[in-house]
């Protein structure tokens, strides 16, 4: 396994997280069902190549995942951070959603109570409250670090402006930094690296990325996305999610596949290996030990310089304004034998 840090703190985490939004028996999101026994062997498996990040969220399978995965690290729950979320709908009520302070104190409590634990390590806004201005959400967020039943703040599908607001918020209250930002990126989605790559860079946040291949479509396991084979999520759910321009696959599938030969890896990890040359930490989901396995091997997987430049032009995103006049204008910014 590779390490790095949880941001800019003193906190080493693996490059390699384990998702949990298959945990759960009944299926309620089509995504997978992975019962207790499972998990278990996941879990043992993930600890045991050297995996210390473990995220989930208080909505995946409606709550079960947290227990599911509170009770598979209770053995070595020091030893590891556990990362969830709040945001997302977690019952009926017109309050149970959102990032209000009753929300997030209601959903920390049912969050610890569920995982068995006293803490967790990483407390992630799932995504944006329209409706909460985002200063009572830090200000809960606050109070809970204080409390002790958080470590590190985090967020998850925000805007880069949002970012931005936030941290300026908490150099001027004196608030505990937002450590990470976790967003969907893999060769099928690069849209962060307009705003959001290079403002985690500016602040010194991680980027952990969800869904790296793509739901399992980067694993090529689809020849044809409108048969997929059954037991798989495509045919579970029986959409694509996240959403993705099915013109490119074609070439993205046929490059991993080549570049995996060379290297003697799978198409799944030559995706993750890409995923991991951009420093990120990357939150791998598995159904199956066989498939845990094959996604862990992606960080033993040397991909040279000219696989990362194929890989990077294949999928290279449009030049966006202001993006490309702000290159222009400091192209010839600092002059010959400036040190
Ligand atoms: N913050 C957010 O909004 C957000 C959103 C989504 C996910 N997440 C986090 O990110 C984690 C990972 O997301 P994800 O599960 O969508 O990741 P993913 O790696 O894109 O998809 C995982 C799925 O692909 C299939 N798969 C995985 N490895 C495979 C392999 N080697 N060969 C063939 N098929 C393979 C399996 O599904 P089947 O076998 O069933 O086909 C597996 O459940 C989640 O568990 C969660 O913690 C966060």
């Amino acid at each position: 396994m590779k390490y790095t840090r949880l941001g800019n703190t003193g906190t080493i985490v693996s490059v390699l997280g384990l998702g949990t939004m298959t945990f759960g028996e009944k299926d309620i999101s089509k995504l997978g069902t992975v019962p207790m026994e499972i998990a278990n062997r996941l879990v043992k498996k993930a600890y045991d190549s050297g995996i210390n990040f473990y995220d989930t969220a208080d909505v995946y399978e409606e709550g079960r995942a947290e227990e599911i995965l509170g009770e598979a690290v209770r053995p070595f729950r020091n030893q590891v951070i556990i990362a969830t979320k709040v945001r997302g709908k977690t019952g009926p009520g017109l309050n149970d959603v959102g990032l209000s302070r009753v929300h997030i104190f209601n959903s920390i409590k049912a969050s610890l109570r569920r995982l068995g634990t006293d803490y967790v390590d990483l407390y992630q806004f799932h995504g944006w409250d329209v409706l909460t201005p985002i200063e009572e959400s830090m200000e809960a967020m606050e109070q809970l670090i204080r409390d002790g039943k958080v470590i590190y703040p985090g967020v998850s599908n925000f805007a880069a402006w949002q970012m931005a607001y936030l941290q300026g918020m908490v150099e001027s209250k004196g608030y505990t930094p937002y450590v990470s930002a976790q967003m969907n990126y893999s060769l099928l989605n690069r849209d962060i690296e307009y705003e959001v790559v290079p403002f985690l860079k500016h602040s010194k946040m991680t980027l952990l990325v969800w869904s790296p291949l793509h739901g399992g479509i980067l694993s090529g396991k689809y020849t044809d996305l409108e048969k997929p084979p059954p037991d798989t999520r495509l045919a579970r759910r029986g959409k694509l999610f996240p959403y993705f321009e099915k013109e490119q696959l074609p070439s993205i599938l046929d490059k991993i596949n080549e570049i995996g030969k060379e290297v003697g890896a799978t198409p799944a990890q030559v995706a993750i290996a890409w995923i991991l040359s951009k420093g990120a930490v990357v939150l791998i989901g598995a159904r199956t030990v066989e498939q845990l396995e094959e996604n862990i091997g992606a960080v033993e997987i040397n991909l040279k310089p000219s696989h990362i430049k194929e890989l990077d032009e294949l999928t290279e995103l449009r030049s966006m304004y202001p993006n490309w006049m702000i290159e222009r204008q400091n192209a010839e910014r600092i002059p010959k034998g400036f040190i």
